[in-house]
């Protein structure tokens, strides 16, 4: 039987195994000495044909999905491969046009989800190769792969997936790299950057978790309310969704995660003292495209006020103006904007956890749902 190690839940015990599972998932395949990325081994797809890919598909489910729609976004700006996110659900009804020079990528935490398999088995057939990202050594979904990336994350047992999520953002960080030194579109320098940012990650997640005691206050305030609307911008809107999902998850709370430019084509119209709004307003200073989707993000803040909307924010920590605009703010570590997500879901993993302890709830086991959804 598994320990829950003096956590009274193995969610909150899995999300203060984070630090840990990073390590154990980033440092076997980074070497700081040449700052380049060693997954040849487990990737088993020959340099020639990663270098002939035209696209990369990404097929999941729930949170391994938002793990990819993150994914997206590194597989773009990194190795600059146009990258799809489908819903495994979803797959077989889209007909993709996919091929040999199309990769496929599916990503389970459990390797036994029932629609990715049958998508990754749909991919072959259209004569696509895969690589599996899973937490299950020897699942079916890895077992059937081209190549495995193993998250190291160790067993999870609380349905909601917390660590197997922020390692999985961190394994498709490091194929995007990969892919990008193997497509030479990284020089030396970046490279090292990145292994170097790589390295100081779990250290941050570890002081990231500090925020803890804060959530939960958060959570005492907050765990009356019927709905909230997370909000991100570009690799933050994954967060987003998964913020919500945890929340809907394990607290039975109504919430919606949104791309924050497209509230204002409908979710704006309910945005008041009822519906609390979470916004992930982190910037990277060091990166022009951040310091834009950041501006943008303080300004919606300003008109939701003028709603008299309750503004939950994480920002980078430093930042004065968004702590002033916002009701409450938690400050996150300073992060590369394809890395800060991983940080950024501590809090709101915590959050969703406190609000289902609040409303003393069965946090590890929530009703209707399984760890593996192994029937289509
Ligand atoms: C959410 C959650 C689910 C799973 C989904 C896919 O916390 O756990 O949404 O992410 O059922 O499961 P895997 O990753 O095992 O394919």
């Amino acid at each position: 039987m598994p320990d829950k190690n003096g956590f009274p839940h193995f969610m909150l015990k899995e999300i203060f195994e984070q630090p840990k599972a990073l390590k154990d998932t980033i440092a076997p395949r980074i070497s700081l000495q040449n700052g380049d990325v060693r997954i040849d081994s487990e990737v088993r797809i020959s340099a020639q044909e990663l270098r002939a890919l035209r696209r990369i598909n990404i097929v999941a489910s729930g949170t391994s999905r938002h793990a990819g729609l993150a994914g997206q976004y590194m597989f773009q700006d990194l190795a600059h491969v146009f990258a799809d996110v489908d819903y495994a659900s979803e797959f077989e009804y889209r007909n993709a046009p996919i091929g040999p020079e199309e990769l496929t990528i599916v990503i389970t935490q459990s390797g036994e989800t029932a629609d990715t398999m049958a998508a990754q088995r749909l991919a072959h057939k259209k004569g696509s190769r895969s690589i599996a990202i899973t937490n299950v050594v020897n699942s079916t979904v890895a077992n059937e792969a081209d190549g495995v990336l193993y998250t190291h994350a160790g067993p999870e047992i609380s349905i909601a997936s917390t660590k197997a999520f922020t390692a999985q953002m961190a394994v498709l960080f490091l194929l995007a790299t990969y892919l990008a030194q193997v497509r030479e579109q990284l020089s030396r320098d970046s490279s090292r950057r990145w292994i170097e940012e790589l390295t100081a990650l779990p250290e941050k997640t570890e002081a990231t978790l500090r925020c803890a005691g804060t959530c939960r206050e958060l959570a005492d305030r907050y765990h009356r309310f019927g709905d909230f609307l997370f909000l991100g911008r570009a690799a933050h809107y994954p967060v987003a969704m998964d913020g919500a999902l945890k929340l809907k998850e394990v607290s039975y709370v109504h919430a919606e995660g949104y791309p924050a430019g497209e509230a204002v084509h409908g979710p704006k119209a309910i945005i008041d003292e009822d519906l609390p709004v979470v916004m992930i307003a982190t910037c990277d200073a060091t990166d022009q495209g951040s310091k834009v989707r950041y501006e943008k993000s303080v300004s919606d803040m300003r008109a939701y006020k003028k709603q008299n909307a309750r503004i939950i924010a994480l920002a980078s920590e430093g930042d004065k103006d968004v702590a002033q605009l916002a009701d409450h703010t938690i400050f996150i570590p300073q992060a590369p904007e394809l890395l800060a997500p991983i940080l950024e879901m501590v809090p709101l993993q915590l959050f969703a956890y406190y609000v289902a302890v609040a409303k003393g709830l069965d946090v590890d086991r929530p009703r209707n749902l399984v760890k593996a959804v192994t029937q289509e």
